[in-house]
């Protein structure tokens, strides 16, 4: 299930991880031993996954299909959940964080935990040696994001984070279409999130309006990462916040009916600005019973883009061309399976000592973006953003996280 689906109705980059996995910062440390073997083993990349939840089913459901990663562990504080699931997906082993952490065959731990749990598993993913990738956001702030970052440096491993989304095929063949100067230079981009909210679906959907969600923070990094790949770092934000109701009532499973506080605002309107120039306008709302989802438009100087939803992996791409009668439609072109197809990536980066293609780096920058936004909001003020990232390179149009490349 994706969060759009559910709210609306049920060449490498040269980063700060890629030095880090480049060259490991201390390989005869346990500590490190893991991340510092990555370039020197071979076959598959051993995966431990944290956080047994909704989401666990779409990564294991890709995971354990892709030949270049094995998942062998699923650790959860309901270790009958993280049980059930390792039994469903036929995973070798299950049981505590501990125990999946002194797994010497893991190299990747997916942690799929909440977001106020984020930052405290990936320290301790990180203190054992090993590689983290994350589900959104990074971490709830910037001083608890910039010591993850700098642990993640010193121990030469790489933390990075969802959305992996613009390495599908939708939003591939849409950015191709812009780089291939389909629209000349982008000049402001268009973006709407907007759902009554995920209480009605979520059976646990507390942490959804509690600090590090909300639409800004749980919906934002889809929206952000897909604009900052179009128009490069975000430079400048202005913003305003509204929060509809002070509680809200879960819809679904045993805790239906149950009141829960709402502790965030539940709709942020922000206005972008771009290091290299161009602008957006986004809204982010859990706010309005019309559910209008996935609505990206980037305006150039010769066309308009109409890209696919960026919480998606599939989709097609239409081009309105100056001059043009009818807009073009074009079909995604590329990889269309879905969660954990960056952590392929991630794997075969590690076995090649190179950096990934969702960098750290990128989430750090959309996680700073959000606390910007959010911050202009409470404060009536612009907000300048200091991080910077690169966007990444197109992905070539065979790239396929299902091929065997590592056996
Ligand atoms: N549900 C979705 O549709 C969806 C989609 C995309 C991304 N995500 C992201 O995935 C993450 C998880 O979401 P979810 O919907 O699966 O949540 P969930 O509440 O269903 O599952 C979270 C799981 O993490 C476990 N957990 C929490 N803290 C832990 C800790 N410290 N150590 C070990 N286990 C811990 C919980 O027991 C639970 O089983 C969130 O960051 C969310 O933003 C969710």
């Amino acid at each position: 299930m994706t969060d759009t689906a559910a709210n609306a109705a049920p060449a490498d980059t040269t980063t700060a991880d890629t030095a880090a996995n480049a060259a490991p910062a201390d390989a005869t440390t346990p500590e490190s031993a893991t991340a510092a073997d990555g370039a020197r083993r071979t076959g598959p990349v051993g995966v431990g996954v944290i956080g047994a939840g909704v989401i666990s089913d779409q990564y294991l459901s890709n995971l354990t299909v892709f030949p270049d990663v094995r998942v062998l562990f699923i650790a959860d504080i309901d270790l009958p959940r993280a049980a059930a699931q390792a039994e469903k997906w036929g995973v070798p082993g299950s049981g505590t964080v501990e125990e999946l952490l002194a797994h010497n065959d893991i190299e990747i731990v997916v942690n799929l935990t909440i977001p106020a749990a984020h930052v405290e598993v990936a320290q301790q993913v990180l203190a054992a040696g090993k590689h983290v990738w994350g589900e959104k956001p990074y971490a709830l702030d910037r001083e608890s994001a910039t010591q993850l970052r700098d642990a993640a440096v010193a121990a030469g491993t790489t933390v990075s984070v969802a959305p992996d989304t613009f390495l599908g095929a939708g939003l591939q063949t849409a950015l191709r279409t812009i780089r291939d100067g389909r629209i000349g230079a982008p000049l402001n981009g268009l973006t709407l999130f907007q759902s009554p909210g995920p209480e009605s679906w979520h059976p646990s959907p507390e942490f959804l309006f509690a600090v590090g969600a909300g639409p800004l923070f749980d919906i934002g990094p889809y929206y952000l990462t897909t604009l900052v790949q179009v128009f490069g770092p975000v430079s400048k934000v202005t913003a305003t916040a509204s929060k509809a109701r002070a509680t809200r009532v879960i819809g679904s499973g045993p805790k239906a009916g149950t009141e829960f506080p709402v502790e965030v605002p539940t709709n942020h309107s922000a206005l972008i600005e771009f290091e290299g120039g161009g602008s957006a306008q986004s809204v982010f709302s859990f706010e309005s019973t019309r559910g209008r989802t996935g609505f990206v438009e980037i305006a150039g100087e010769t066309g308009t883009v109409v890209f696919p939803d960026p919480n998606e992996f599939d989709g097609d791409t239409e081009l309105y061309a100056a001059g043009a009668e009818e807009p073009e439609t074009m079909p995604a072109v590329g990889s269309t399976y879905s969660r954990g197809t960056g952590v392929v990536d991630l794997a075969r980066s590690i076995r090649a000592g190179v950096g990934n293609r969702v960098p750290g780096a990128l989430a750090f920058h959309v996680l700073d973006v959000m606390v910007s936004i959010a911050e202009s909001a409470e404060r009536g003020e612009p907000v300048l953003v200091e991080s910077t990232v690169d966007p990444s390179p197109t992905l070539p149009e065979g790239w396929d996280p299902a091929e065997s490349t590592l056996a």
